[in-house]
């Protein structure tokens, strides 16, 4: 895994962006999860989710080619933090140019806090993620949880796009359970049909690992 500085790199255009995704995402749609990237009011809604204030730490896992990185931008208070991690380098080059005030990971999820420690970032106080958690096996999807635990702030928060509501998937419904095991409070959206595929927006606090036993 590989770190960048923020940068103001001008090298893709939109068009570029959104070819790249649309070509990611036919060549292995387990790997990418949509067929377009996040519609920008469901980007927003995800974005205003950050706790407002300074110094805040706010992580996106699976940033690809920044449609919720954009909106990220605006909510950010001054001395706060975006740390986009992303496994494609191809939508990483698109994200440089939709997010330049981001500090752009390459690489895997599930090596999330060990890539925080590189950046000096103790503790996150959001991670939000638009990673294709229906498409990985309930391992992968529990390593992934186990780091975004680990990452977070006592008081912080995890939001997660969900994809195909309306066909939930052997996948879908692990990743459903695993959140309920994993945070005491686990609030749901209703469908959000302005996302291609619609999707619905699961936001959660306070890791069930972190209760203070009587
Ligand atoms: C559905 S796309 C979302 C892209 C973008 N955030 C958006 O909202 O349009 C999922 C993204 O997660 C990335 N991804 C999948 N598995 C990953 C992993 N284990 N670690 C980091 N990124 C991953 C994919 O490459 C893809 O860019």
């Amino acid at each position: 895994m590989s770190v960048s500085a923020p940068q103001s790199g001008t090298d893709v255009s939109p068009r570029r962006g959104e070819i790249a995704f649309l070509l990611h995402a036919l060549r292995s749609q387990t790997r990418i999860g949509a067929i377009a990237p996040t519609s920008p009011s469901v980007a927003r809604r995800m974005a205003r989710l950050i706790p407002t204030g300074p110094d805040r730490i706010v992580v996106e896992l699976g940033a690809g080619t920044g449609a919720i990185s954009a909106a990220i931008g605006p909510r950010l208070g001054p001395g706060s933090r975006h740390i986009a991690v992303e496994r494609e380098p191809e939508l990483l080059q698109a994200l440089r140019r939709k997010a330049p005030w981001a500090e752009q990971v390459l690489g895997d999820a599930q090596d999330l806090s060990n890539r925080l420690t590189d950046l000096g970032v103790p503790q996150a106080d959001i991670v939000l993620s638009s990673l294709p958690w229906a498409n990985f096996d309930t391992d992968l999807q529990q390593r992934i949880l186990d780091q975004v635990i680990e990452s977070l702030a006592p008081n912080g928060l995890f939001a997660a796009i969900a994809y195909r509501p309306t066909r939930m998937t052997h996948g879908s419904r692990a990743f459903r359970s695993a959140l309920r095991a994993s945070f005491e409070h686990l609030s749901i959206s209703s469908t959000l049909w302005t996302n291609l595929p619609p999707a619905r927006l699961y936001v959660c606090h306070a890791p069930t690992s972190q209760r203070i036993k009587p």
